[in-house]
C-alpha cells in the first residue's frame, strides 16, 4: 500500500513540475541538460534540412544566403516597393506569428492593400506545400537564439497557428 503511494505521489510530482510531460509536443522530454525552454516547440531536423534547401533555392535570391535581407533594405525600391528585409534577428520575421507568415509565403505581396505599399514577393501557394512552407520557416527559426524564438512563439500562440 505504502509503496502505491510513493508512486502516485511521484507521477503526480513530474505533472506538476515538468508541464512539458503532459502535452507531449514540446521539447525537453529526454531530460538531458538543454538550454531550450520547456515550452519552445521542437524543430525538427528533417524538416530543418528540407526548408533549408528550399530557402536556398526560392528565397535567397532577394533575402540574402545568409538570411540577411537586400542592402538598404529599410529604404524603398525607385518604383517604391518594399526592399526584401533580412529573416535573421535584425530584421522583423520574429515579429510575427506563424499564420501570419505563412500567408506572407503563400501570397506573397499581393497580400499587401495597396495603400500599404508594394512587394515584388511572389506567392508560393501554387509552388511550394504547406508542409515545404513551414519547413523553410522551421530552418529560419532554427536559425534564431531562444529569447527570439520565444518572442515568436508567444507571438503565434496570440495570433493562432497555421
Ligand atoms: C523577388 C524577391 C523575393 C523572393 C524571391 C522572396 N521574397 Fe519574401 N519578401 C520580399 C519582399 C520585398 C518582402 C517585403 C514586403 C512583403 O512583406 O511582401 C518580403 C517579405 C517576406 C516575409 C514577411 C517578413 C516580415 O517580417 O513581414 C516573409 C515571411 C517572406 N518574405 C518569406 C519568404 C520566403 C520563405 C521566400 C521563399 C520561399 C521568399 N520570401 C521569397 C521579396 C521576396
Amino acid at each position: 500500500m505504502k509503496r502505491v503511494a510513493v508512486i502516485f505521489l511521484c507521477i503526480v510530482g513530474v505533472l506538476l513540475i515538468q508541464p512539458a510531460c503532459r502535452d507531449g509536443q514540446f521539447d525537453n522530454l529526454s531530460g538531458e541538460e538543454s538550454s531550450v525552454p520547456a515550452n519552445l516547440p521542437h524543430l525538427a531536423s528533417e524538416s530543418v534540412e528540407l526548408g533549408e534547401l528550399i530557402y536556398a533555392q526560392h528565397c535567397a535570391s532577394c533575402h540574402g544566403l545568409d538570411l540577411e535581407g537586400e542592402a538598404n533594405w529599410k529604404e524603398p525600391n525607385p518604383d517604391d516597393s518594399f526592399r526584401a528585409p533580412p529573416h535573421d534577428a535584425s530584421g522583423h520575421t520574429w515579429h510575427h506569428g506563424d499564420a501570419q507568415l505563412l500567408e506572407a509565403i503563400q501570397r506573397g505581396g499581393a497580400r499587401i492593400p495597396a495603400k500599404f505599399g508594394s512587394s515584388q514577393m511572389p506567392g508560393y501557394a501554387g509552388t511550394l506545400t504547406e508542409t515545404e512552407m513551414i519547413a523553410v520557416l522551421d530552418y529560419i527559426k532554427s536559425t534564431w537564439p531562444d529569447e527570439l524564438r520565444l518572442v515568436q512563439w508567444q507571438q503565434t500562440l496570440q495570433t493562432g497557428t497555421p
